[in-house]
């Protein structure tokens, strides 16, 4: 069976081909099948935004859709910037600026706890849809740390490994990351609905 993924981003093409690849299904991105769609990602929810995602790629290809949304959720931000991470400070700014901006807003909060979450919808053809979630817990780092993954990697730490996301190796940060947590969790969800 063949799913488009509904993203441009080589990295979690590759992410997603890995885990679900064990399922005998393959995955093409949005180009692959010459869509240029962009949905416009105006849901309040990670769960909404998949959806719009989802089903915007699936009415147009004919085929099941998978796509995914996430963001950091910080607890003295009363879970922002969330949906809006990828916008947060503005879509032109750039991550080592929007990381000074967090780091400057949460200068004196408590607690500095957080967490990443990632929410996968697949749409199918027939109407039936499938939803899976991830998340992995941590605090904001006083300072960035680390070169390794994207976005607000430098500054997610996770206390049991005493190490930012972006001081992990990629196998590391899958092992335990929100999308990794997701995908799995999908995996499960996708393997039952083949075996109907
Ligand atoms: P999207 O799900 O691709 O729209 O990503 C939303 C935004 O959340 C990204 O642009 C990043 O700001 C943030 N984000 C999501 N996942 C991660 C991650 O694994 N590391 C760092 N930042 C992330």
């Amino acid at each position: 069976m063949k799913f488009v993924l509904a993203s441009h981003n080589k990295g979690k093409l590759e992410e997603m081909q890995s885990i679900l690849g064990e399922l005998g299904v393959e995955v093409v991105s949005q180009s692959d099948v010459g869509l240029e769609l962009e949905p416009e990602e105006n849901g309040m929810t990670f769960a909404e935004n998949a959806r719009i995602k989802a089903q915007a790629v699936m009415e147009a290809s004919g085929l099941a859709a998978i796509a995914d949304d996430s963001g950091l959720c910080v607890d003295a931000l009363q879970g922002g910037p969330g949906v809006y991470s990828a916008r947060y400070g503005g879509e032109e700014m750039s991550y080592p600026e929007k990381i000074r901006m967090l780091l400057q807003t949460m200068q004196g909060q408590t607690p500095r706890t957080c967490h990443f979450a990632c929410h996968i919808t697949c749409c199918f053809p027939n109407g039936e849809v499938l939803d899976a979630e991830g998340k992995c817990q941590g605090t904001v780092a006083f300072v960035p740390m680390g070169e390794g993954g994207f976005g607000f990697d430098p500054i997610f730490f996770v206390p049991d490994l005493k190490k930012t996301f972006a001081q992990l190796s990629p196998e590391e940060k899958n092992a335990i990351s929100h999308r990794g947590n997701a995908l799995r969790a999908f995996a499960e969800q996708l393997k039952a609905y083949l075996e109907k």
